[in-house]
């Protein structure tokens, strides 16, 4: 009998069901969004595929839910950073999709935190197939989901969250009283972002264009700033921290709208920017009193302090869509033009 999981770690009658799973060659297909090659969402085709075989330290998952991330994007057309993450003329890994939440279908045989059955979510960065019926995920790459937490909620948290969660606590040191300011504060990173400043007792600005505004507005922004209308950076007001998804000034502009012993934290943008960022932070430290800092993504790091913040009811997860499966490129369409308003979450 061939079995294709390591079926050591399950109780008994879950054995009986994984080889019964494994005699079946239906049960070993799965329907996945996938691309064979760089461009529009238009690449982007809905197909049968194999179905993943967890190794020995891999978790199997039925996919309930996933979200678009910045980095899909990236990862769809393929710039040149992702050229080189992916492969440089064709994608290797051709599904896409790192946010996802779900329930384990059966675990390899070193696995020992989670079982058949649990609920999970984890951003898979860098192993990505989350446009799927089922994903494998390494145990460090998952957490267990609050049985209160749906399946969409759970999918538009990880990437966005801890992003937010790395920028503001880790890199920015928030503190209560400090004014704070958001660049792209519209999207996922700005909606969490204003939700955890709140929690600190900060005054926030949020910078984003004209149709998110009211929406900023209902999450809890004090001041919205149209940049279609308006430049921050020259509006004569300064703030302790500001906070930015987007990058699109330089940094002599940012240390213009820092207050004395500010922090600039970005957590993307250009690659020139970023470049620019890591170059000119000691120089405008020692000349201006002002820190520049980049937050390098920890994966997941953070997703126990999202658990005690949704369970305490201090966190709404604010969701575009959902979207089915089948309708993920043209989800995709609605994210390269920007007109989300939070994550965009995919069912499955
Ligand atoms: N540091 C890391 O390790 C790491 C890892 C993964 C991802 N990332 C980065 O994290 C970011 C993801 O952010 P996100 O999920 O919040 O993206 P998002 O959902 O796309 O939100 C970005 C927001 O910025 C707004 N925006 C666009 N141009 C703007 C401008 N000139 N001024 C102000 N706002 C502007 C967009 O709206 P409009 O277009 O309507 O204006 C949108 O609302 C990306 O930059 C990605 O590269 C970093």
């Amino acid at each position: 009998m061939q079995t294709e999981y390591s079926t050591s770690a399950l109780p008994e009658p879950l054995n009986f069901i994984q080889d019964e799973v494994c005699n079946r060659p239906d049960l070993k297909k799965m329907k996945a969004i996938v691309y064979h090659k760089y461009g529009t969402p238009d690449v982007l085709e809905l197909k049968e595929t194999e179905k993943p075989v967890p190794d020995d330290n891999e978790v199997l998952i039925k996919v309930h839910a996933a979200s678009i991330n910045d980095w899909d994007w990236g990862l769809l057309h393929g710039d040149f950073i992702n050229r080189i993450l992916n492969g440089l003329l064709k994608p290797k890994r051709k599904v896409l999709g790192s946010d996802i939440a779900g329930r384990v279908e059966a675990i390899g045989k070193n696995v020992n935190q989670f079982k058949p059955g649990d609920e999970v979510y984890g951003d898979l960065s860098g192993q990505w197939g989350g446009f799927a019926e089922y994903v494998c995920a390494k145990e460090k790459s998952l957490a267990l989901k609050p049985a209160s937490m749906s399946f969409e909620e759970a999918a538009a948290i990880p990437q966005a969250a801890m992003l937010a969660v790395q920028g503001l606590i880790d890199k920015g040191k928030i503190k209560p009283g400090q004014k704070l300011l958001i660049n792209g504060a519209g999207g996922g990173v700005g909606l969490f972002g204003i939700q955890i400043a709140k929690l600190y007792g900060v005054e926030v600005t949020g910078v984003d264009s004209t149709a998110k505004l009211d929406m900023m507005r209902s999450m809890g922004f004090d001041h919205v700033i149209d940049y279609t209308k308006e430049d921050f950076s020259r509006n004569g007001i300064c703030y302790d921290l500001i906070l930015d998804v987007k990058t699109t000034r330089s940094m002599f502009a940012y240390a213009r709208s820092l207050c004395r012993n500010g922090v600039y934290i970005t957590v993307g943008g250009s690659l020139g920017r970023l470049f620019q960022a890591m170059f000119l932070a000691p120089w405008i430290r020692l000349i201006r009193k002002k820190h520049i800092r980049v937050v390098a993504l920890k994966t997941n790091k953070d997703l126990a302090y999202m658990n005690e913040l949704y369970e305490s009811g201090k966190l709404k997860v604010v969701i575009d869509g959902p979207y089915k499966l089948e309708q993920l490129p043209e989800a995709f369409r609605h994210f390269g033009k920007a007109a989300h308003k939070g994550k965009i979450v995919i069912t499955i």
